[in-house]
This record gives structure tokens, sequence and C-alpha cells, in this order.
């Protein structure tokens, strides 16, 4: 059955191979990052995608962007929150800016788009929420140490919400998912043995068990790491 699907993050690595992935599939796939022109190209090389370019950061952008995709399609049956930042961070060093930039993406952004679709999944009884953690939202790094209070402050509010949903008892599904090392553009200029990484593409994968899941049940969480 097609679906519409919103992927945060669809410019680039694991959110723009499952937004390939999916449009192959056959859904309407709506698609959320920073880069317009990035988020053009993709609609046009790939069937049923549109682009809606926004600033997760921007609680002001983020409002306006879930209006119009609600008030555009009045069923969005899937929610991939996938968009996040991560680059390593000195405590002792450490900038407002910077912890404000992993902090608003990975958390701030994505809580307060998810309120704003949940309110269409509530009302229309059905929908499925993907929030993309890390292992390092359950075990923490000396490198990046922000990154890592951000995915678990990712894990604890899946918690909630899933708890809050089930005990609604609303026809909603909350899924979390912890890719492992990817070879995507997260690692920037770092160094790390990328070529023994998991492909975007077999994470993309994925997700696309997650979503295509019968409805009976949910898949609570998956981690994930190379076999290599
Ligand atoms: N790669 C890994 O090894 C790894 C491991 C564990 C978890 N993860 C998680 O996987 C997810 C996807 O990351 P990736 O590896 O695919 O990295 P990526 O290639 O760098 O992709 C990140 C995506 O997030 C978007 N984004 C960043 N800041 C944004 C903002 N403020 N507003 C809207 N969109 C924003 C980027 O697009 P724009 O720049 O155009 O906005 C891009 O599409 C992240 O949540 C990351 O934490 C990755």
């Amino acid at each position: 059955m097609s679906k519409t699907i919103i992927i945060t993050g669809s410019s680039s690595g694991i959110g723009k191979a499952a937004v390939e992935l999916m449009s192959k599939d056959g859904h309407r796939i709506l698609m959320l990052s920073r880069n317009k022109k990035t988020l053009e190209a993709l609609a046009k090389k790939n069937q049923n995608c549109a682009a809606f370019p926004c600033d997760l950061r921007d609680a002001k952008a983020v409002a306006q962007t879930a209006k119009i995709i609600t008030k555009k399609f009045p069923q969005i049956d899937v929610l991939v929150n996938n968009a996040g930042v991560g680059f390593p961070t000195r405590l002792d060093e450490i900038k407002e800016k910077e912890y404000d930039d992993i902090m608003d993406t990975n958390v701030k952004g994505l809580v307060f788009l998810t309120r704003e679709i949940l309110k269409q999944m509530k009302k229309n009884d059905s929908g499925h929420i993907i929030n993309v953690s890390s292992p390092a939202g359950v075990q923490a790094n000396p490198v990046a140490p922000i990154y890592c209070a951000s995915k678990f402050a990712l894990e604890g509010y899946t918690q909630g919400l899933r708890m809050q949903v089930k005990e609604e008892k609303k026809n909603i599904r909350v899924s979390l998912v912890r890719p492992g090392g990817v070879d995507t553009n997260y690692w920037g200029k770092r160094e790390a043995p990328r070529e023994k990484f998991m492909t975007p593409q077999e994470m993309a994968l994925v997700l696309k068990f997650i979503i295509d899941y019968p409805e009976q049940s949910n898949v609570f969480d998956i981690t994930m790491e190379s076999a290599r």
C-alpha cells in the first residue's frame, strides 16, 4: 500500500537513500532539510517526491512547514525523524552555538515537528513515527559528548512519546532505530574507517522493514552495526 512519508534530513546520507528506496516502492515522499537546491534536484530525479526546505533549529519555520504539509496532505502515514548533526566537542571549551546547533537540530526541532504532525495523526487515529537515534544514545563516548547527550535525550523522549500514545489508546506506532557507523557526510573530514562502515542504502533497508511491518505489531527499536 502506498504511504505518505515525511523524511527529515533527506538531502544526504541515510535520508537520501531512504527517499530513493521509498520512492521506488511507490510511496509519496515529503522531503525536509535545509538545502532547497538539493531537495529540488532529488524531487526531479525521484518519483512522487516533494521538497519542503526547512531549518529544524528555527521553531517558527518548523511550525510553518508543518502547517503547509498537513494542509496539503491530510493523511501523513509515517514521519521519519532522521535529520541530525554531530561533531566532536571539548566540554571544557564548548561554545553556546555548538551546543545549540546539536540540541536544536537533534532534539528541539524533532520534538516540535513531531508535535505538529502528531495532531493530524491523532485526528486520523493512525500514524507511525520513526526516530533515528544512535548507539551513542545508550552508550556515551568522550569524542562527541554533546551529540551523545542529544541522542540520550531522544531515547527518553521516544520512550515517553510511545507511552503517551499507548495510554491514549491511539493507533499510532513509535519506533526507534540506531544506525551504527554509516558512511555519510555526518563524518565530515574526521578520521574514521569509513570503508568498514554500513552504507546509507543498508540503513534505508532497515527503515523500509520498519515502515512495511504489519500494523498489528510495532518495531520497538533496532540497533545496527557493520559486519565488515
Ligand atoms: N552516519 C553515522 O555513522 C550515524 C551513526 C549513528 C546515527 N546517525 C544518525 O543518522 C541520522 C542521519 O545522519 P547521516 O549519517 O545520514 O548524516 P548526513 O549525511 O550528514 O545527513 C544529515 C541530514 O540532516 C539534515 N540536517 C542537518 N541539520 C539540519 C537542520 N538544522 N534542519 C534540517 N535538516 C538538517 C542535512 O541536510 P541539510 O544540510 O541540507 O539541512 C542532511 O540531509 C542523524 O540523526 C545521525 O545522528 C548517523
